[in-house]
């Protein structure tokens, strides 16, 4: 596989950090994944009321909290005194909802590369998308491989903008059949879509265009391997341990 592609990732991302077995997006999810072997994470990252780039996945705060309500209309000081922990399991009382911010510290600790999904709540995308860059461009070192994605275009278009340099990936559900229209309007380098709809076909003519194909999310082993016969270059799953015989040496 080639490494220099703009887009690279290895094989197995661990979804949401290794959210099978922790808290999705938190520091302990993350570090989970990495504990297992997976070489690189996806998070989602949204904002708060007062503009600070946070991870979570929800619109609310009460699926993986001990809070309720918008994301966007609580403080970061406020989301960050929830138990982001006790609602996956009791071990995990007292995680909290990290900052982007620290997020990156502890990924370029750990070593492992990262795709930053922007999951802005839907009228927020300016702000959110703004925040996301700044965090970026102040906690980011210098080389550092992030990809970013999103579903939302509009967080697409601003993102790039704000950093054009950046690696960027499309997601969708279905593969659009218009992929490759869609990849070139956004300035992405990766379709990101759900594994039930990569097929041989799809894969031979993303890869024939240069580009690269991640599918989310794959919890059998079994599935892994026809997605990689396929050539599917890489899926999100929320069990990294359990495809870690399928990454590339
Ligand atoms: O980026 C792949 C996947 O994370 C997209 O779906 O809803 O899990 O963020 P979701
Ligand atoms: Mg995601």
């Amino acid at each position: 596989m080639n490494q220099t592609h703009p887009a690279y990732m290895p094989r197995i991302i661990g979804h949401r950090g290794a959210c099978g077995s922790a808290p999705e997006n938190t520091l302990v999810s993350i570090r989970r994944a990495a504990e297992m072997g997976a070489k690189a994470v996806e998070v989602d990252a949204t904002v708060s009321s007062d503009g600070i780039a946070l991870l979570v996945h929800d619109t609310n705060l009460d699926r993986c909290s001990n809070g309720q309500g918008p994301v966007v209309l609580r403080t970061a000081a406020e989301i960050g005194a929830l138990d982001a922990g006790s609602w996956f399991a009791s071990e995990f009382k007292g995680e909290s909802i990290p900052r982007l911010e620290q997020a990156l510290a502890l990924v370029v600790s750990l070593g492992i590369k990262l795709n930053l999904e922007i999951k802005p709540t839907l009228g927020w995308e300016e702000v959110t998308v703004h925040s996301v860059a700044e965090t970026l461009q102040q906690a980011m070192p210098p080389g550092m491989p992030i990809l970013v994605s999103s579903m939302n275009l509009l967080a697409l278009e601003l993102f790039h903008a704000l950093m054009p340099d950046m690696s960027l990936g499309l997601i969708t559900t279905a593969a659009p059949k218009n992929w490759l229209q869609r990849l070139q309007r956004y300035h992405c380098q990766a379709l990101h879509c759900h594994h039930a709809f990569a097929s041989h076909e799809l894969v031979d003519d993303i890869h024939a265009h240069d580009y690269r194909i991640h599918v989310y999310t794959v919890n059998d082993e079994g599935r892994a391997r026809e997605l990689f016969a396929m050539g599917v270059d890489a899926i999100f799953t929320d069990y990294p341990d359990r495809m870690l015989s399928l990454e590339e040496a």
